[in-house]
């Protein structure tokens, strides 16, 4: 490295692209704390030499700009993001700066919250009318996803109690319990669909999904902490008074929040809140030490456009363990990344032995310097995937030579693409012995092919029984004969299997879609897709400008769909796949006959414009099913004023509750 401006300038990248990575592709690339040391390295260089602060550096904005699938919205007051403390050296440092601004602080008192550890978003509400929701993007603009957090069960639509400012925009952050988010990634890998890092990434991915029916099918939740009212006063003079405030509105609010004197006590406190943050049921990453009385906040006012003084994320150190990092491997994945792991003496991390870590991608090997035979840091904080920090470094320790990512794919030696503006390295050519066997692998768990797994699918293409997904249902290829002469079957196993490949053949459209491995194409998208057109020769037609009007599909998969179905090897694939007897077609299910098909709602209140009668029209026509009472079977229940009993059934089942606006929405919305 040739001095602090061109470390600087490689942090600077590196801190985009993680930025990229996180909030835009929701695929983080690498650890909280790994983020926070390389952020702080380039807070210090910049501090040093304020020449370097150029105005594009990552250290002068929030987040990432938002992207364009959403409408933009403005809040009326910038969402910040806090500064960090990680020992108690720390926090007397940031109280010390406070009191030099305002010496009240060191006897206001604080108050310390839980910091969960999920997707920031901004709920504003109108006269007690939740109208607006927003992701925090950069800070100033954000996202307007008002559909996808009315599906969120404990956003209140309309608040309770009374004295709430005319307009405000009530914080907080919606977030995954560790149960639901388990639950979730169990059914993603039992669908063969990438799953989730952590919980945080996929409540920021579910928050932004287009349709508002799969945020809903996700199971999010809220806890609010926070109000700005510009230009209003608040019924509360305290930050402990606010969150008992928000309580009373009907904002969930998170429970282990404390208030104490001064920060010896904080201290304390935050000692006990340590040990306790493992065994709460959702994510958390620190407690949030916050200036008690409000009046103090606007004093101590914000630093930049990026932090408030009167706040501070005091966070703990993830579970990290040191071990020997005995070879760097690639593993080819079925787009043709290549995606460099690590393979490690085996070290125990939070009880899970861990054999392999991740270490994404070339650039952050060659930024860490990370070696074959180092000593590295590894941890798996809260994160499913471990992760490869970094090299732990010794004077006179000897080392390999620095490590050279390969010109040439190890699988198939093509020599590789590395495209502008992308970290990942790729091997280009479609035909790649490794992507082959990553594709049909995949093919084989979406087309839910028992039996057959990766080793199967490995030794038929060792014995080249099969060269491509096609050559499954080829029965001069693949039969009893041929499987039996292979280690590892027997007639019945045999038979089992072909008979799992030939019941594949049913698989729906969107099925069959989502298993080709269409690049940007989920099981999502594909359903979308699927529905849309029908049949495999209506959708092989279509132009990107046709597939990108429909709703929930954006440029880049009517690209990537468009780009799949012109390319003449794809197309004798799926010819052959259709000769072979394969289904092309989407069956008319319930669900596509209309927006609400397959639904059931109750209605219970006063609406605002509908009739009940008119209400339960609308639903029929939509294809849905009005009923009397709430019960496990109610989709959700759509509630006017003066809702009664049935409100309190509802979210005693946890059934979703809605507001006329919404049932419109939904009922009006695509299939
Ligand atoms: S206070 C001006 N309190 O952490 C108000 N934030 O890293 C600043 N967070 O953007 C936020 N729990 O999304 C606050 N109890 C809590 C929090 C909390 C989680 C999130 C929030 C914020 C981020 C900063």
């Amino acid at each position: 490295m040739k001095g602090p401006a061109a470390r600087a300038a490689q942090l600077r990248r590196l801190i985009e692209r993680a930025n990229s990575a996180y909030y835009v592709l929701d695929k983080p690339e690498m650890s909280d704390a790994e983020y926070d040391r390389l952020f702080r390295e380039l807070q210090e260089l910049e501090a040093q030499d304020p020449e370097l602060r150029t105005p594009d550096s990552p250290t002068q904005r929030v987040g990432a700009e938002p992207a364009t699938a959403f409408k933009k919205h403005r809040h009326l007051v910038p969402m910040l993001s806090l500064a960090n403390a990680f020992n108690e050296a720390e926090l007397a440092e940031w109280e010390d700066r406070n009191a030099r601004l305002v010496p009240e602080v060191r006897t206001a008192g604080y108050t310390l919250e839980v910091k969960i550890d999920g997707a920031a978003v901004s709920l504003t509400y109108e006269k007690g009318l939740f109208v607006v929701g927003a992701t925090r993007g950069n800070g100033l603009v954000g996202e307007d996803v008002t559909a996808n957090l009315r599906t969120v069960i404990d956003v209140p639509l309309r608040l309770t109690g009374k004295g709430w400012p005319k307009l405000m925009e009530v914080r907080g952050e919606v977030y995954f319990s560790k149960s639901r988010f388990a639950q979730l990634n169990r059914e993603r890998e039992q669908a063969g669909e990438p799953m989730f890092a952590n919980p945080r990434n996929a409540a920021a991915g579910s928050l932004r999904q287009l349709d508002p029916k799969i945020t809903r099918s996700r199971g999010l939740q809220i806890f609010c902490f926070h109000i700005e009212a510009p230009g209003q006063k608040l019924p509360a003079a305290t930050q402990h008074e606010l969150l008992e405030q928000l309580t009373a509105w009907g904002f969930p609010v998170e429970q282990h929040h404390t208030l104490v004197p001064d920060l010896p006590h904080a201290d304390t406190e935050i000692t006990r809140l340590e040990k306790l943050l493992p065994t709460l049921d959702y994510g958390a990453d620190g407690v949030v030490v916050k200036v008690n009385p409000i009046t103090l906040h606007a004093e101590l006012g914000t630093v930049g456009n990026r932090e408030p003084r009167w706040a501070i994320a005091r966070k703990f150190a993830p579970e990290v363990q040191i071990t020997k990092l005995k070879e760097i491997r690639i593993n080819v994945g079925r787009t043709g990344a290549l995606n460099p792991y690590a393979v490690l003496e085996p070290v125990e991390i939070g009880g899970v032995t861990v054999t392999t870590a991740t270490l994404h991608n070339f650039e952050l090997i060659k930024a860490k310097d990370i070696r074959e035979g180092d000593l590295v840091e590894v941890t798996r904080a809260g994160e499913v995937i471990p992760q490869v920090l970094g090299p732990v470094r010794k004077k006179g320790m000897r080392r390999a030579r620095p490590y050279q990512p390969p010109e040439r794919c190890p699988v198939c030696k093509s020599k590789v693409e590395h495209p502008q503006d992308e970290v990942m390295v790729y091997c280009p050519n479609v035909s790649c012995p490794g992507r082959v066997f990553e594709s049909i692998v995949h093919f084989a768990a979406v087309m839910d092919i028992r039996g057959l797994g990766p080793e199967r699918v490995k030794a038929l293409l060792d014995a080249k029984l099969i060269e491509n997904v096609a050559d499954l249902y080829d029965p001069k290829r693949l039969n009893v004969m041929r499987l039996l002469a292979l280690e590892g079957f027997a007639e019945k196993s045999a038979q089992q299997l072909l008979d799992a490949i030939d019941g594949s053949k049913r698989q729906p459209l969107s099925t069959l879609l989502f298993a080709l491995g269409i690049r940007h194409v989920g099981a999502q998208g594909a359903k979308l897709l699927a529905r849309h057109f029908g049949n495999m020769k209506a959708l092989a037609k279509a132009r990107a400008e046709e597939i990108s009007q429909i709703r929930g599909i954006g440029p880049a998969i009517a690209e990537a769909v468009a780009g799949f179905f012109v390319d003449p090897q794809n197309q004798k694939l799926v010819k052959r796949l259709d000769e072979l007897g394969l289904n092309m077609d989407e069956p008319i299910t319930a669900e596509s006959k209309g927006p609400l098909a397959g639904q059931t709602y109750v209605v219970t209140g006063t609406l605002p414009s509908l009739s009940r009668a008119k209400a339960a029209e609308l639903i029929e026509a939509a294809g849905g099913h009005v009923a009397d009472s709430v019960s496990k079977k109610t989709t959700a229940l759509v509630v006017g004023a003066d809702a009664g009993s049935k409100l309190e059934k509802a979210k005693a089942l946890g059934i979703p509750v809605i507001d006329e606006a919404e049932l419109l929405r939904r009922a009006r919305a695509k299939p």
